[in-house]
């Protein structure tokens, strides 16, 4: 008999009669007044096999001394399971093994915590990530790492049949600017020059276009040094799209198409296509955000008419001065804590630049309760009700302020009150496009400075604006947000090289920096590059909001800690002299092991 003839998910009813060899872990032994009972484990699933002393003294002498995860081989006969005894919850619960042998291919320490679901999720993360082989073998994590796959399958498969070829780009390579910091890797043979490792394959699948490939598509590793949050790991994968003779529509429809196929393989219901797209004026002024969640309401509403007379100095200093006086309506928090209102939220909304947080509590008999209203006059009272929909039980929130202080406050306020009002579905998924970002930003230097990356493509109509006006230049760049999220984004690239130098020059690069970082991309731009565009991906977060997963980490095999290390190598580790030496490395600090590092590992 071969070492197995069937997984430990596979045998049914049918089956009853048939001699079987299964190997797996042991997920539990059970004594049951003689009979032994062993649930044998795999990927596959969990079959029942049964020990009787009667059928092999052998046998049940063995499995008795089998403990939890350790490697078995058990060799028996299918039987079918009395009805009573049929277990609905697992793909076998119909048959058991009448077990004759068992073999111990292998012992096992005592897992250092439990590998059932529920009772693992309450274990420290760290320990689960040191032990991170022992964690993925949890029902959970097999299910996220088996979805990933079924979803970056389709993704492939997708674009292979629409036609774009898969091209693997460098890993070494040089610092590419997506706005974080790069991880550096020293060159031994060149002394004192560094590769960086890409925070994306932009240059490269530009360069690809210029090469004629038209459609590109790689599941891309990235690199970036920069500070951890539940949806960032210092190296993640994009999904990254490169496409030739296009407009930003085309590539917004063939990512809606990519997205449908995702979503039927992650089993969940298909969005309606095409996907929804705003604007990013119109998501601020709706949500406070360029990531808008669209699974509930509460949205922001702007309040210049009512107030344009008002009474109330704080309200008309703001809109004197050409502010603005913006509200939500968080609806049924009329009893939220003054502790909430007044200390958290307002907190928020000064943290935020604002001089306060404005409200009103709406009580059940309909009177409002406000340290403000007794400001307002009848028509503005009249105004707010209809602008808002105020009901009994609401509470409205005010900020005023500059648009731009003002709408990201109450934008992370809309979101604090949906959760606190349980007002956003989990089950549910939204997607919207956001287009026609901003082409610039200030950074706090007070510099110019992308807002994707420079080689993103401004609205034909504001080129005009480039150097007169640049902060009113809106790009042709486009973001997919799922559920509050942003998952991936893009842009229409610049295929002059005149344009693409003077856009470095708005941006303030001197000469001699486009020349060292971007002259090998300039040069391309000169033999003939084709219009195009493309976007990237997020596979992990894409990977995390489909599967229901927290954090990123919940979906990717061996991430790294919030700190950047990775518990299980103990990386990153100090190397020997000779390994520096050899690449003309000299530390100035002396390392320590904070925060994971490992003693000299000498090859
Ligand atoms: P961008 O920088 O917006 O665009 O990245 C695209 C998407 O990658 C995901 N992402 C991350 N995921 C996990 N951890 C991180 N540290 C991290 N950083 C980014 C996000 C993001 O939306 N070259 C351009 C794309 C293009 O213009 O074609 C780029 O990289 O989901
Ligand atoms: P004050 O006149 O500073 O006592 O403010 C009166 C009320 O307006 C208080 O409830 C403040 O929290 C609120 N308030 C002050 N500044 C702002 C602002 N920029 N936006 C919204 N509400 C504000």
């Amino acid at each position: 008999m071969s070492m197995r003839t069937h997984t430990c998910g596979e045998l049914r009813a049918a089956d009853a009669g048939a001699q079987v060899a299964l190997c797996g872990w042991v997920d539990s032994v059970r004594d049951h007044g003689g009979l032994i009972f062993i649930d044998l484990r795999d990927r596959y699933g969990l079959t029942q096999c049964v020990f009787d002393p009667q059928d092999s003294a052998a046998a049940w002498d063995a499995a008795q001394s089998c403990r939890s995860e350790f490697v078995v081989r058990i060799e028996g006969e299918v039987r079918g399971r009395p009805e009573e005894m049929v277990n609905v919850k697992i793909g076998t619960g119909e048959i058991e093994v009448r077990s004759l042998a068992i073999e111990v291919l292998n012992k096992a320490l005592t897992p250092p915590f439990p590998l059932e679901d529920r009772e693992a999720e309450l274990v420290s993360e760290d320990l689960r990530l040191e032990y991170r082989y022992l964690d993925l073998r949890r029902t959970g994590m097999q299910r996220a790492l088996m979805a990933r796959h079924h979803i970056l399958q389709a993704a492939r498969t997708y674009f292979d049949e629409q036609g774009f070829v898969e091209v693997e780009t460098p890993i070494l390579t040089k610092s590419t600017p997506e706005g974080a910091r790069d991880y550096l890797v020293p060159s031994r043979v060149i002394p004192g020059m560094f590769f960086a490792l890409p925070q994306a394959p932009q240059q490269y699948k530009q360069l690809l276009m210029v090469a004629g490939l038209d459609r590109y598509v790689q599941i891309a590793r990235c690199f970036r040094d920069e500070d951890l949050r539940a949806d960032r790991q210092p190296e993640f994968t994009q999904i990254d799209v490169e496409m030739s003779f296009v407009d930003a529509d085309d590539v917004m429809a063939m990512v809606d198409g990519m997205l449908a196929r995702v979503m039927a393989a992650a089993e969940l219901p298909a969005p309606q296509l095409p996907l929804p797209r705003m604007t990013w004026r119109e998501a601020m002024e709706r949500f406070g955000t360029d990531k808008p969640d669209l699974r509930f309401g509460m949205e922001i509403v702007d309040l210049g008419e009512v107030f344009s007379a008002t009474a109330f100095k704080v309200f008309a200093r703001v809109l004197e001065a050409g502010g603005v006086v913006k509200a939500v309506n968080a609806k049924g928090l009329a009893q939220a804590t003054i502790k909430t209102v007044e200390e958290d939220w307002t907190g928020l909304a000064r943290e935020g630049g604002l001089g306060g947080l404005a409200y009103i509590r709406v009580q059940e008999d309909g009177t409002w309760k406000s340290p403000i209203v007794k400001f307002f006059s009848d028509a503005e009272r009249a105004g707010l009700q209809e602008a808002l929909g105020i009901e009994a039980g609401d509470l409205i929130l005010f900020a005023a302020d500059k648009a731009e202080k003002a709408l990201p406050v109450l934008g992370r306020i809309r979101l604090l009150a949906g959760a606190l009002a349980e007002a956003i579905p989990a089950d549910v998924f939204r997607f919207t496009w956001v287009t026609d970002f901003p082409l610039f930003e200030r950074n706090d230097e007070g510099r110019l400075v992308s807002v994707h990356h420079p080689f993103t493509a401004p609205l034909a109509e504001d080129v005009e604006l480039l150097e007169t006006a640049p902060e009113k230049v809106r790009a042709q760049a486009y973001d997919i947000v799922l559920n509050g999220t942003e998952l991936g984004g893009g842009s229409i690239r610049i295929h002059d090289p005149k344009f693409q130098a003077r856009m470095f020059k708005v941006l303030g690069l001197p000469e001699a920096e486009v020349q060292s970082r971007f002259s090998h991309l300039l040069r391309a731009l000169e033999y003939g590059a084709p219009p195009h565009g493309g976007l990237a991906i997020g596979a992990d977060r894409l990977v995390m909001l489909l599967t229901g997963g927290h954090s990123i980490r919940d979906v990717i095999a061996f991430p790294k800690t919030q700190k950047s290390v990775d518990l299980l190598m103990d990386a990153p580790a100090q190397v020997d002299d000779k390994q520096l030496r050899d690449i003309h490395i000299r530390l100035a600090v002396t390392p320590t092991a904070e925060g994971g590092g490992a003693a000299a590992k000498p090859e």
